[in-house]
């Protein structure tokens, strides 16, 4: 299935003609709780929305819970629903992808989220971020957490959303921590599709436009937002969520879910907080650890080329302008900032760290010892 696109500054307005082209008449809406109004989404969409019968969906909590789709399977239940429309961050763009598909499938929602294959399409579904960040308008997977555990779903058609709109109106409104964690979920992301085992040409080439951009803008969306660097975030973002619908995410991603589900650290800081030093890790595999079936020098290379796109020469300094960069957008690198002091919650991360769907994907196998260690140096 194809994905159309719309980009730029009012782009939300075209909306109104995909709508009047369809013959949909019950729209499930998923949106954040205050961001939907904050965002400008509403003020935009009352219009364009007013001719349907909305069925919205909008208290839940984010890093979507099995409950909380259960529960919006319910109420999207009690009515034909025709389309749905997902509006805000990556959890909401989840959440939607994870009701409409679960809601069409015959068996219980649980089974697919742990793995059972989805049998059946659900509607069309139509993605409008309002963060610049996850990149799940451009994915055809979700995550979900059932108790502590993340789980991620995906079908390579029928999640992907049909369509999308970048309007980097919407994200001005986006509060300081929410820019700079969001942002930073994208650098993961382009970094870590980079040098995934599963990385292509096609995701390579996202990545690679994706981290500039990320890198230029990022500071100064956090710090001085503007409607142009705005803009180019949104842009950086989607391009990094292109690349990781090929490639998926690796490491840093996999040890991220406990230190979100435990310590309640939020997904992209959650992320970054491992980066730089799985830059450096990455950068030492041998042909005895590698897992790319393309070998240890061709993981190697992928790590200077990276490096050029940072303008540094070592890993070393990659591992450092990260840590910079992190710092410019007032984000904690240090886990015992964020109360992850003792050994047990080290022991936490550890025990929940090693996602198999993500570490496979890591160009350099990561052992317990190895985890530690890199605990221990961002303690
Ligand atoms: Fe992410």
């Amino acid at each position: 299935m194809n994905q159309h696109e719309y980009f730029g500054f009012g782009s939300i307005k075209n909306l109104k003609t995909i709508l009047d082209e369809g013959n949909q008449r019950n729209i499930f809406l998923v949106s954040g709780g205050k961001s939907y109004k904050s965002s400008g989404a509403e003020q935009e969409l009352s219009k364009i929305l007013a001719p349907y019968t909305i069925t919205r969906f909008y208290n839940f909590s984010p890093n979507p819970k099995l409950e909380d789709v259960e529960k919006g399977i319910d109420v999207f239940k009690r009515e034909e629903q025709d389309l749905v429309i997902a509006v805000g961050g990556g959890s909401v763009i989840d959440m939607a992808k994870l009701i409409n598909s679960l809601s069409a499938q015959p068996g219980n929602p649980e089974d697919y989220a742990i793995g059972k294959k989805i049998e059946s399409m659900g509607n069309p579904l139509i993605a409008i971020p309002t963060t610049s960040g996850a990149g799940s308008e451009a994915t055809h997977f979700a995550v979900v957490y059932i108790g502590k555990t993340k789980y991620s779903l995906g079908h390579q058609e029928w999640m992907l959303p049909r369509y999308v709109f970048l309007d980097p109106a919407l994200t001005f409104d986006l509060p300081k921590y929410i820019t700079a964690s969001t942002g930073i979920d994208a650098l993961c992301q382009a970094i870590e599709s980079y040098w995934s085992t599963q990385s292509t040409g096609e995701s390579k080439k996202y990545a690679r436009q994706a981290i500039p951009l990320i890198l230029a803008n990022l500071t100064a969306a956090v710090n001085a937002p503007s409607p142009k660097n705005r803009e180019v975030m949104l842009l950086g973002a989607n391009l990094a969520g292109k690349a990781i619908n090929i490639s998926k995410t690796t490491a840093c991603h996999s040890v991220s879910y406990p230190i979100t589900s435990y310590f309640g650290v939020s997904h992209g800081h959650a992320c970054a907080l491992t980066l730089g030093e799985m830059c450096l890790f990455n950068s030492k595999v041998t042909e005895n650890d590698c897992l790319d079936k393309r070998g240890a020098k061709y993981v190697q290379q992928n790590l200077s080329e990276l490096c050029s796109l940072f303008q540094t020469q070592t890993p070393e300094q990659l591992q450092h302008k990260i840590h910079q960069l992190i710092n410019q957008i007032g984000l904690n690198t240090k886990l015992t900032d964020l109360n992850i002091t003792a050994p047990e919650h080290h022991d936490l991360i550890v025990a929940n760290g090693f996602n198999p769907e993500r570490v496979k994907n890591n160009p350099r196998e990561l052992t317990e010892i190895a985890l530690r260690n890199i605990l221990k140096r961002i303690s």
